[in-house]
């Protein structure tokens, strides 16, 4: 725990989930200031605008005074430099994740030696969750309300609507 440190949240947010705003919210409790990042996932195709995915993080996390929500299209590493911030904060689910976790980890130190990634056990009850889950559910007329705060259930599910 170290109250100077700026600390960078990255992820693609699409959509962000309770399990993202478990993670967002420990690491607000831990730094001075903490960046989350909506960023681009070459892996992924993403459902959400960057600015659509920016907005709802915003709207669940109105209360957390110490946290920022930024869209960057580039290196993250080179984000963390222009900004200062020395750990990238990430949540770990399970094993499945630990492999390409551990990649960008030993990637961005490569790129930025100055930034420090640390990896937050996921709480137990967000073990099973996922973005891609949640779209499915909504897709399928399916209840997203134990996945996703009240206050985004509706852009969620409108979207999906609008893409069948
Ligand atoms: O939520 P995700 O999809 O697991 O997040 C992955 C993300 C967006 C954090 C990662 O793809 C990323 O850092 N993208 C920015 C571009 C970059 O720096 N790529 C090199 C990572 S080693």
């Amino acid at each position: 725990m170290n109250k100077n440190v700026i600390a960078i949240c990255p992820g693609s947010f699409d959509p962000v989930t309770f399990g993202h705003l478990d993670i967002i919210t420990r690491a607000s409790n831990m730094f001075k200031k903490v960046i989350v990042v909506v960023a681009s996932n070459s892996k992924k195709n993403c459902s959400f605008t960057p600015e659509e995915r920016v907005e709802m993080v915003k709207k669940c996390i109105p209360n957390l005074t110490n946290v920022e929500v930024v869209h960057y299209e580039g290196l993250l590493a080179d984000y963390a430099a222009q900004i200062g911030a020395t750990a990238i904060v990430k949540g770990l689910r399970a094993m499945s994740d630990f492999e390409y976790e551990f990649q960008m980890a030993l990637t961005n130190k490569e790129l930025n030696p100055k930034v420090e990634t640390l990896f937050l056990t996921t709480s137990a009850q967000n073990m099973y969750l996922s973005s891609s889950m949640v779209k499915q559910i909504a897709s399928m007329g399916g209840d997203i309300s134990h996945f996703v705060p009240k206050v985004i259930k509706q852009d969620i599910t409108d979207r999906i609507n609008l893409k069948k």
